[in-house]
């Protein structure tokens, strides 16, 4: 197959905020007259020299996305173009930081903007999307206390899950373990970056302190075999973002990229894109990368998209119904 953008496929792992087309971010930021000197390079892209930088220019990005409206539009933007490239099924990360700062009357309104983007978003293309509520590690575990009381308060319909991004470097996995049992507790879904700039510690640690299912990125873990059996025997499943780690040089090339070493220790691996304005990719890009440097086909990808759909955070009749059309070849 030569063209790899039409056949389906899942994502598990895409933040809402960085997913946002450089186009999107500067409409709304003349609507508003927000300065975003800086934001964007000559041509137009993202501007980051590293990945501290990146999370920078993420906030700074972020600042024109204040109403619930706002919100709203950007979820049916980034589904329509997850859509476009024949993903099916997704999951958004988005941090209630940014939707009312854990206020829970204004995350409730929020949430129902960005619920009534996503049945649009349904409607006109069929993908389903379910939502991932996300604190952020450098803010700290005691703003993460609060957002995770909003979540679990409001964990129903789309809010189906409960992760962590942000400076993986800042403090320690166990300080936010009172935020993530709140979260689990509700029936959230439990997920957290870790093993992206920080080595086989930082995923250690994370799997010895919070009740994660899944881990975003993990690809660190290579470094430490024990680590990789305690993955495989736990069950754990990896949302591996190739290009984004490219883009942010943690790995030269796909070539050198843990993904294969991984899948070939047993090690249950997903793919999905991250924040890919940012890191110039998409799915039609990584499955294409994949093909071309890995020799990945069909059948490879209907067993990611398998392992994607057995470790979603959703009702069991949409996991049914997805796997369907991963069956087979
Ligand atoms: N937030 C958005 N993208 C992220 C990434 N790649 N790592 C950690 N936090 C993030
Ligand atoms: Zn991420």
């Amino acid at each position: 197959m030569n063209d790899w953008r039409d056949i389906a496929k899942t994502e598990i792992h895409l933040h809402l905020e960085g997913a946002a087309p450089p186009d999107f971010i500067r409409q709304l930021a003349s609507e508003k007259k927000i300065d975003m000197t800086g934001v964007f390079d000559a041509d137009g892209n993202y501007q980051w020299v590293d990945f501290v930088d990146f999370l920078k220019t993420y906030e700074r990005a972020c600042e024109v996305l204040k109403t619930p409206e706002d919100f709203k539009r950007l979820v049916e933007a980034v589904l329509a173009e997850s859509a476009s490239h024949g993903v099916v099924y997704t999951e958004l990360f988005l941090a209630p930081d940014f939707c009312g700062g854990g206020d829970l009357i204004a995350w409730k309104e929020y949430l129902a903007a960005m619920s009534e983007g996503a049945v649009a978003a349904k409607n006109a293309s069929g993908i389903e999307a379910r939502f991932i509520a996300t604190c952020v590690r450098h803010m700290g575990a005691d703003q993460a206390k609060i957002t995770s009381k909003v979540a679990a308060e409001t964990a129903s319909g789309l809010l189906t899950g409960w992760g962590m991004g942000g400076d993986e470097a800042f403090g320690n996995a166990a300080d936010f373990s009172y935020a993530f049992e709140q979260a689990a507790e509700s029936g959230l879904g439990i997920t957290s970056h870790a093993g992206e700039v920080c080595g086989p510690d930082s995923v250690r640690e994370t799997l010895d302190s919070l009740p994660v299912s899944r881990i975003g990125h993990g690809v660190r873990a290579i470094d430490d075999p024990e680590l990789v059996r305690m993955i495989v025997e736990k069950n754990i499943v990896l949302e591996v973002n190739p290009g984004s780690n490219i883009s942010l040089s943690l790995f030269k090339d796909l070539k050198l990229h843990p993904i294969s070493a991984l899948r070939d220790a047993g090690v249950k691996i997903t793919v999905s894109t991250d924040d890919p304005p940012y890191f110039h990719t998409d799915m039609t890009a990584e499955y294409t990368n994949l093909h071309q440097e890995l020799g990945w086909e069909i059948s490879d990808f209907n067993a990611i998209n398998q392992t994607a759909m057995q470790a979603a955070f959703c009702d069991e009749i949409t996991r049914s119904k997805i796997l369907k059309k991963f069956e087979g070849a």
